[in-house]
């Protein structure tokens, strides 16, 4: 079975753009076994938009990898990550065009799928720009989901149409694995917080074989993001990779990074590959958290509590505001009740270190943008 936890790895999309090219790929595939995201779990590099040539072959009406970006054609890419241990995923678009305006998928969909099989493509991203206006939506994913299938290759199918005609409504029984459901995130706070506002409907959705994907990270980008694009403005500082980061795990969503890999650094390599954090995002469970809304304060302040296979639980307190909030909350909202003879006793998913025992309320001070997040199990008073 695909996805049978919400996928992992990398798309090359939020630092590079349609400015992608085989030396970069191979690189990031390499950078990612040296630095031990493998054995982390993430195992996907996907190439995003701009990978080909700017029409088709005319006489097989394939489409064709860009001749100077790939100049060994795409096999000898996907060999190359496979040979690492790694998967290898590619992108394509149910309309005419991709957003990048290269050749689209629309009407091409079982040559298409049969032409990444060829190259040995895991993983398959399908965008959504240039539809026809008297195209289906629900069924080019249709369309695509079939053609995958009857592609002869185990394909993850990545849906990408930004949460139109209430995709996760019907995704799932196209047979795709994960699905966007918002537009296109940037690398700012603003952004990652306004996804992660827009997702806690949603989220009952998303189980293991089909996820809800808040999209690809920002997490390590720095500011360093697709030049001439908003991408490439801003960034966020640690404490704030660290609460999209947690808010995506807490959500069980595909853990894509976007940022360029050869430039992480230790501190950021630490978060993403921090074990409690990706246990959270794994879990074989993948139930939505429930969602706190904290409303003493007017900074949209939440609070998460998750529960995980084997009798554990996450928390996760996230300070949205401007100022050190003391986050409060009533532990019998999630359900504990204080005649239970139960605490529950936590770590904190950062640290590793014991937080303390839990009866009847919690009161954790978060620093701006921050976050705080814990894992642990009840016991008997
Ligand atoms: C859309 C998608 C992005 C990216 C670009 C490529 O905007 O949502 O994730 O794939 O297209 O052009």
């Amino acid at each position: 079975m695909l996805a049978k936890t919400p996928p992992m790895g990398w798309n090359s999309w939020n630092t590079f753009g349609l400015n992608i090219n085989e030396e970069v790929v191979v690189e990031t595939a390499k950078e990612f076994v040296r630095l031990g995201l493998d054995k982390a779990g993430y195992k996907y590099i996907v190439i995003d938009d701009g990978w080909s040539e700017l029409d088709r072959d005319p006489v097989s009406g394939k489409i064709v990898p860009d001749h100077v970006k790939f100049p060994n054609g795409m096999k000898s890419v996907s060999d190359k990550v496979h040979e690492l241990g790694l998967k290898f995923g590619m992108y394509s678009c149910a309309g005419t065009r991709t957003c990048g305006d290269y050749p689209g998928s629309f009407d091409h969909e079982f040559l298409d799928a049969r032409t990444f099989a060829e190259y040995g493509c895991d993983y398959l991203k399908y965008d959504f720009c240039y539809m026809p206006r008297t195209a289906n939506g629900p069924l080019m994913y249709r369309r695509m989901g079939l053609a995958l299938k009857a592609s002869g290759r185990e394909i993850l199918f990545s849906a990408c149409s930004w949460g139109r005609d209430e995709v996760h409504k019907w995704i799932r029984s196209v047979g795709a694995h994960m699905y966007r459901t918002t537009g296109d995130i940037n690398d700012s706070f603003e952004s990652f917080r306004d996804i992660a506002f827009s997702q806690q409907d949603l989220l009952g959705y998303s189980a293991p074989g089909c996820f809800n994907d808040t999209d690809m990270l920002t997490v390590g980008m720095f500011g360093n993001g697709l030049v001439g694009t908003e991408l490439g403005h801003g960034g966020c500082t640690d404490a704030e990779y660290r609460s999209q980061f947690a808010l995506w795990c807490l959500f069980s969503a595909p853990l894509i990074l976007g940022c360029d890999i050869r430039k992480l650094s230790p501190e950021m390599l630490a978060l993403v590959t921090n074990k409690n954090l990706i246990r959270i995002d794994q879990d074989e469970e993948a139930r939505p958290p429930i969602e706190q809304h904290v409303s003493l304060t007017s900074a949209k302040n939440r609070v998460y509590f998750k529960h995980l296979s084997g009798g554990e639980y996450a928390m996760g307190f996230f300070n949205f505001g401007e100022h050190e909030h003391r986050i409060r909350t009533n532990l019998t909202d999630f359900g504990l009740s204080a005649s239970s003879g139960l605490k529950l006793t936590l770590k904190d998913a950062f640290t590793d270190e014991p937080f303390g025992s839990f009866t009847e309320y919690m009161n954790v001070p978060v620093a701006p943008h921050d976050c705080r997040v814990f894992i642990g199990r009840l016991e008997n008073v």
